[in-house]
């Protein structure tokens, strides 16, 4: 297993390949199996088919996971119950069924539109794990409407309904040939949360490498993949587009304070 890396090929496969209890956290955003057109995947899997499977690939993600690790899993309607089951059968710890309200969906004529998705957040321990409260805190309704003395000035801890926009077609940031692209507030986050400076997360469902984009920025390790040769190549360009964006902030700033050291 390699830190800070990209593969291409199946996440069971190669988690299997990686050191029992290794990673801090995995953020898994698997195929939801409702028939989305993937590059090489075929999201339509029967019901048995798709539990058997997601059954195998959250094994390895248990075996890989660190005593005090964190797993969040990005889930839809249909099989929210029983990845949420399944977790729970594994051993893992139920922590929250977030909601990500990602503020509104594609029209529908003959059903209300849907405009969520479900997030299981899980952890191997049920005591001891990391979960950084101060990192992620929001304006409290008592700081903001009551303006009442006794709020917390840093914020409070925010509730299980999370509202982040998606990453529509026409936003700048979304990669057009990939269905589904998670923002990257939301992963910020779960990784700024649920991991330390330095600790490995694990993304087994790379699809555009959100995840991994958000861990190096937030100077944390990473590991991805995808079975898509396409989305792979288009992973290792972003993580490198970054760092390249990243350089030039860089040396921006260093000119800004060479230049300020000048006045
Ligand atoms: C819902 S998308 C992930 C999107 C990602 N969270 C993002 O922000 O871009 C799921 C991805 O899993 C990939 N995939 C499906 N089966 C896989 C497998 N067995 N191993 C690795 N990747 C797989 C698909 O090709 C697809 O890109």
């Amino acid at each position: 297993m390699k830190l800070n890396k990209v593969y291409l090929g199946n996440c069971i496969d190669l988690m299997k390949s990686f050191p029992e209890k290794s990673v801090d956290l995995i953020f898994a955003d698997p195929p939801f199996n409702i028939g989305i057109k993937y590059d090489r995947y075929q999201d339509n899997l029967t019901y048995d088919q798709y539990y058997d499977w997601s059954q195998l690939w959250m094994e390895e993600a248990y075996r890989t996971l660190k005593d005090k690790g964190s797993i969040y899993v990005a889930i839809g309607d249909e099989f929210a119950a029983e990845i949420n089951i399944l977790l729970k059968k594994l051993g893992f710890y139920y922590r929250n069924w977030i909601i990500w309200y990602y503020t509104f969906g594609q029209n529908q004529r003959k059903k209300f539109n849907r405009s969520h998705t479900h997030i299981m957040y899980f952890t191997k321990n049920k005591e001891n794990f990391t979960f950084n409260n101060d990192e992620i805190r929001v304006p409290s309704a008592r700081q903001l409407v009551y303006n009442d003395k006794r709020a917390n000035p840093k914020g409070k801890v925010p509730d299980d309904v999370w509202q982040f926009s998606r990453v529509c077609g026409t936003f700048k940031e979304r990669f057009k040939n990939h269905p589904c692209q998670m923002p990257e507030l939301l992963l910020e986050r779960i990784i700024q949360v649920s991991s330390n400076t330095d600790d490995l997360v694990l993304d087994p469902f790379g699809g555009t490498g959100t995840t991994a984009a958000v861990a190096k920025k937030l100077a944390r390790h990473y590991i991805t993949m995808d079975v898509s040769e396409e989305y792979y190549n288009l992973i290792l360009n972003r993580l490198d587009s970054n760092e390249k964006g990243l350089k030039q902030a860089v040396s921006h700033n260093e000119e800004v304070q060479i230049n300020l050291f000048n006045v």
